[in-house]
């Protein structure tokens, strides 16, 4: 029976194991991690992690072949194949701060598997890490080696949160880099025979180290700059009285451009696509190309841009000031059917909000109290490094309550900002939030999931991302006076100029 351990059981590590334990009833699985909260709730009825579909797939799998262990030693010993999970968040000091990843977890794992090692082992970099990571992690492994062969291969991960079990199941492609000699042959077809279980043999695709390494990179810098384009769009359809849904889908309608991820929003978030890119850029500065690192650094100013003109909009139309005002936040986590909150543009949103002294009530179906208190209360990132992961008290953000229904959270408010398009807030009873609500009654669509012409029917001024104005907002142009904000969000700037 082969053996496979995956060091790191969070978003990417969690999923992906509990699927190929599904799909390979021969395999023995274990994910392990250092987190004892972590496994203790991967082993109970409320997993760490919401995602839908994810529960029945645990279920099926958990005590047949697939655990969950804090005893990550004991598991990477016996495992044929060790699949490397584990956070590799933005340096927040020292050479490269604000760009470079952080590899501190990924060495730590490396030598540890150096350490206790008794048998030849295949170690598989499933984390997005950057351009040659490989190349030092196979160099920590052999030094240390005691005549263990390791080969290393590279599986960068394409889920999306939300759709995860989905994307595990039809995957577009499977990725797997490998060493161009005998050994690094032999171990790429052994990882290909797992997923050949139930992927199709033309999606899996196999290159050398560092073109795996790389295309993960790239994938993700190429769909920021998807949303980073339409988003800058945006921009100029408000100022012209285009709209950003009929132009991203004439634009789609080419063949060679495609209908996919072309929605204008207040901001992509997530953990991935700032830290990937940063990573980029830091690659590239390093290979002596400021160019193409400018190039892509563009896409994250757009983004911060996305977020500060969104904030400036509601300031600029509620008469250049939210100080004391009720502002209802609909959606706090980085996009529908996720709990994850990291790098949401909810919290810069709601920085700048309460920059401007606005008192926040915000409702999210699966985001609790705890987790917006301690995000609104910390750095910029700091949410990837472990002290995220474990409990904490955080410093209360007074400004901010957080409830557990949109009708509560709207309640003699000014404004309702929408900034995560779940299902739910599609079809709320907009007309019982109006009348509960003060006037004048704002809506700032963030995700361009309402109704526009229904909400102003019903009497609200309604905003919605890159679509016509009405007279109000006309009338209310954005406004120099939310420097503040302008100048909290320079700030973060200085990190990628
Ligand atoms: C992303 C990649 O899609 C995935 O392949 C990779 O493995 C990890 O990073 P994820 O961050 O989970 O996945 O979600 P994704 O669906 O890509 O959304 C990222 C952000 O972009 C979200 O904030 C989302 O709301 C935003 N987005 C997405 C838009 O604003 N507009 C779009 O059209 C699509
Ligand atoms: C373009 C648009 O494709 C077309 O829809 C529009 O109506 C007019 O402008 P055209 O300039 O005639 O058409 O040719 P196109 O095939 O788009 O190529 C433009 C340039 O891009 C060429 O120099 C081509 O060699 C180059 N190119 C194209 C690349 O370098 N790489 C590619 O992958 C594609
Ligand atoms: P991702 O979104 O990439 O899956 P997460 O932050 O959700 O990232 O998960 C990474 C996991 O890796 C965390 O649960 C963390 O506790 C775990 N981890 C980090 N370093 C180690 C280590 N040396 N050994 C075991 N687990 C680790």
């Amino acid at each position: 029976m082969v053996k496979i351990c995956c060091i790191g059981a969070g978003y990417v590590g969690g999923p992906t194991m509990a699927v190929i334990a599904l799909k390979c009833p021969s395999i023995e699985v274990a994910v392990v991690d250092i987190s004892v909260p972590r496994i203790t709730a991967w082993n109970s009825d409320q997993l760490p992690i919401y995602e839908p579909g994810l529960e029945d797939v645990v279920k099926e799998c958990r005590g047949r072949n697939l655990f969950f262990s804090t005893d990550v030693e004991k598991h990477v010993r016996e495992a044929d194949i060790v699949f490397v999970s584990v956070n590799t968040p933005t340096k927040t000091r020292g050479l490269g701060a604000g760009k470079a990843a952080d590899l501190t977890y990924w060495e730590s794992a490396a030598r540890m598997i150096a350490d206790v090692s008794k048998s030849d082992k295949i170690v598989v970099e499933k984390s997005t890490v950057p351009v040659k990571t490989a190349e030092a992690i196979e160099k920590i492994l052999t030094h240390n080696s005691k005549g263990i062969n390791f080969q290393i291969l590279s599986n960068p991960e394409f889920l999306a949160e939300g759709t995860a079990i989905e994307d595990l199941f039809k995957p577009d492609r499977v990725l797997i880099g490998g060493r161009e000699t005998p050994g690094g042959q032999k171990a790429i077809q052994a990882l290909k025979d797992v997923y050949a279980q139930w992927v199709p043999e033309d999606r899996i695709l196999t290159t050398n180290l560092w073109s795996a390494e790389l295309s993960k990179l790239a994938a993700n810098a190429f769909l920021a700059q998807r949303i980073s384009s339409v988003n800058a769009m945006s921009a100029l359809c408000e100022a012209t009285g285009a709209n950003v849904s009929q132009v991203a889908y004439a634009v789609g309608k080419d063949s060679r451009i495609g209908p996919k991820f072309l929605n204008a929003s207040v901001g992509f978030g997530g953990s991935c696509f700032q830290k990937d890119i940063l990573n980029l850029v830091y690659i590239c500065e390093c290979n002596g190309l400021p160019e193409v690192a400018e190039y892509w650094k563009q896409v994250i100013k757009i983004n911060d841009y996305q977020k500060t003109r969104f904030v400036n909009r509601v300031v600029a139309s509620m008469f250049n000031t939210v100080s004391g005002k009720k502002v209802a936040v609909l959606g706090f986590a980085f996009k529908k059917d996720t709990g994850d909150t990291r790098e949401t543009p909810a919290i810069d949103v709601c920085k700048g909000l309460l920059g401007d002294k606005a008192k926040l009530s915000i409702y999210d179906p699966q985001v609790n109290e705890d987790q917006i208190q301690r995000d609104l209360s910390m750095n910029k990132f700091d949410w990837d490094h472990p002290l995220h992961l474990q409990p904490m008290s955080p410093t209360t953000v007074k400004q901010v309550s957080v409830v557990w229904d949109a009708y509560t959270a709207t309640k003699d408010a000014h404004a309702v900002c929408i900034l995560t398009e779940w299902d739910e807030f599609k079809t709320l009873d907009y007309q019982k939030i109006y009348d509960n609500m003060q006037k004048p009654a704002f809506i700032f669509d963030g995700r361009n999931v309402v109704d526009l012409e229904k909400l102003r029917e019903i009497g609200f001024i309604v905003y919605s991302i890159g679509k016509p104005l009405d007279a109000w907002l006309k009338d209310m142009p954005l406004s120099l006076n939310c420097i503040t904000w302008l100048e909290w969000l320079c700030s973060d700037i200085k990190y990628i100029s």
